[in-house]
């Protein structure tokens, strides 16, 4: 076994990361660079200098070349470039990207590149590191910011545009920067969460009958008012963005307060076999007639899309561990790339794809759940995962749609946080942009 250098980046790893004797990550297998220092073209994305990860046609041919023992990173910037142009062309409004879904730098540059320029961005950590885009637009989306955080985002960093979603938030910010005249003030509002895997209706959101008193406050201290929501992530229900519109109007009538922004937030979803959207088109055509029909089209309309901008970004390439029964033991896990997948959370299933021998692997499918490598119980992702019935100890998985809220939950709870990063030249397993781009894959399952 080698020591390697398989990839940069938060993740980076120099490590024991391969059982190709005698290789480097990127010689074996169909292999297009080998990792080496340059310039990544990400035009401005924070981070820009580091070593390239190696390119690889798909998973096959990397499992081929590396014969990976830690899970493996595998980005598709070109996906997220594709979820972004659609987006550009869809959305009637600014697409402000969620910073906090994935922080890569490649992928990052891969939004930014297509023409993403404005950046949901909810803590000082990202409005930093957003702030290195050239003309990137920084809106600090999060409701409950530290003073220091307001003051700094202000002062140092452009911002303007700050979420609310009670008085004293409002006052710290007035206070924080210095009762400044060119405020952008949002108020969040809470609304139907319904149908939605990962329901964001708990911590933040004032009610409705409370945000008309918050409206008419923030008229009072800032150059322009806005009202935003976010309808949960995952969310399956385009009619839900058509209660929250109309809630919205309705709040600022009775405020007497015409909104210069009408934020829709994020909740665009992404293709899970547990959770299958409709198309993308119908969220936006909900959005467009829902603001006709509740008098907004004069207010400017914003979004906040996360996970339906970067989950086809990636992928994580696993092993098989072990095997019991229709239990698959893996060396990625909740504490890792799978949050979302945790029965006690999102409980998501992935789209899948088996690898034995260095190639896809086809076989009769069944219905299998997974467990992480760590030694807790809710290191387990129920799936349902639909693989062929004779996967085994050694054999790898694909597991596609990751790239949103997979790598900046990874922790290094029992030692297991370490991986390689790679960057994939084929399609998504699935994809939601059929007819932007086509893809390619004939071998997806579930
Ligand atoms: C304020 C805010 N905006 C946008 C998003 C992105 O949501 P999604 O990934 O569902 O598009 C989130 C996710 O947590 C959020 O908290």
């Amino acid at each position: 076994m080698k020591r390697q250098l398989l990839a940069i980046g938060g993740n980076s790893v120099q490590n024991q990361l391969s059982d190709t004797d005698g290789m480097t990550a990127a010689q074996g297998g169909n292999h297009r660079s080998r990792g080496r220092a340059l310039h990544y073209p990400n035009h401005g994305a924070p981070h820009a200098v580091g070593i390239a990860p190696a390119t690889y046609e798909s998973a096959a041919s990397a499992v081929r070349g590396i014969k990976p023992v830690v899970p493996i990173v595998g980005m598709r910037p070109h996906a997220a470039a594709r979820a972004a142009e659609w987006f550009l062309e869809n959305f009637p409004g600014d697409v402000a990207y969620a910073y906090k879904a994935n922080d890569a730098p490649l992928i990052i540059g891969a939004l930014y590149a297509q023409g993403i320029r404005h950046f949901d961005v909810a803590s000082l950590s990202e409005v930093e590191r957003a702030s290195v885009m050239k003309d990137a637009k920084l809106h600090f989306m999060h409701p409950i910011k530290s003073r220091e955080a307001i003051r700094i985002a202000y002062s140092k960093f452009g911002v303007r545009t700050f979420a609310i979603d009670c008085e004293d938030e409002l006052h710290k910010i007035e206070a924080e920067t210095d009762h400044a005249p060119d405020l952008l003030l949002v108020v969040r509002m809470a609304v139907p969460n319904l149908d939605s895997a990962i329901p964001l209706d708990r911590k933040f959101g004032v009610e409705p009958r409370g945000a008309i008193g918050l409206l008419k406050s923030a008229r009072r201290i800032a150059a322009q008012v806005g009202v935003s929501f976010h309808v949960g992530s995952q969310m399956l229900r385009p009619e839900n963005y058509t209660l929250a519109i109309a809630a919205s109007s309705e709040v600022a009538s009775a405020a007497g307060v015409k909104l210069d922004v009408l934020d829709v937030g994020g909740g665009f979803p992404a293709y899970h076999p547990n959770s299958k959207p409709e198309s993308l088109s119908l969220y936006i055509e909900a959005i467009k007639s829902a603001r006709l029909k509740y008098g907004l089209q004069n207010s400017r309309l914003m979004s906040e899309p996360g996970r339906a901008l970067v989950a086809e970004a990636e992928s994580v390439i696993v092993k098989m561990l072990g095997r019991k029964g229709h239990n698959l033991y893996i060396n990625d896990g909740t504490y890792g790339s799978f949050f979302e997948g945790a029965k006690i959370y999102g409980g998501l299933s992935y789209p899948v794809r088996m690898i034995r021998g260095g190639q896809f692997y086809h076989g009769a499918l069944e219905e299998f759940v997974m467990w992480g490598p760590s030694c807790d119980s809710i290191d387990h992702m129920p799936g349902p995962f639909f693989l062929p019935s004779d996967v085994k100890e050694g054999d790898y998985i694909e597991v596609g749609h990751l790239g949103a809220y997979g790598r900046v939950s990874r922790s290094n709870f029992n030692g297991c946080g370490q991986y390689g990063e790679i960057v994939l030249e084929d399609e998504p397993i699935r994809s939601m942009y059929d007819g932007v781009v086509k893809h390619k894959s004939a071998t997806a399952a579930g």
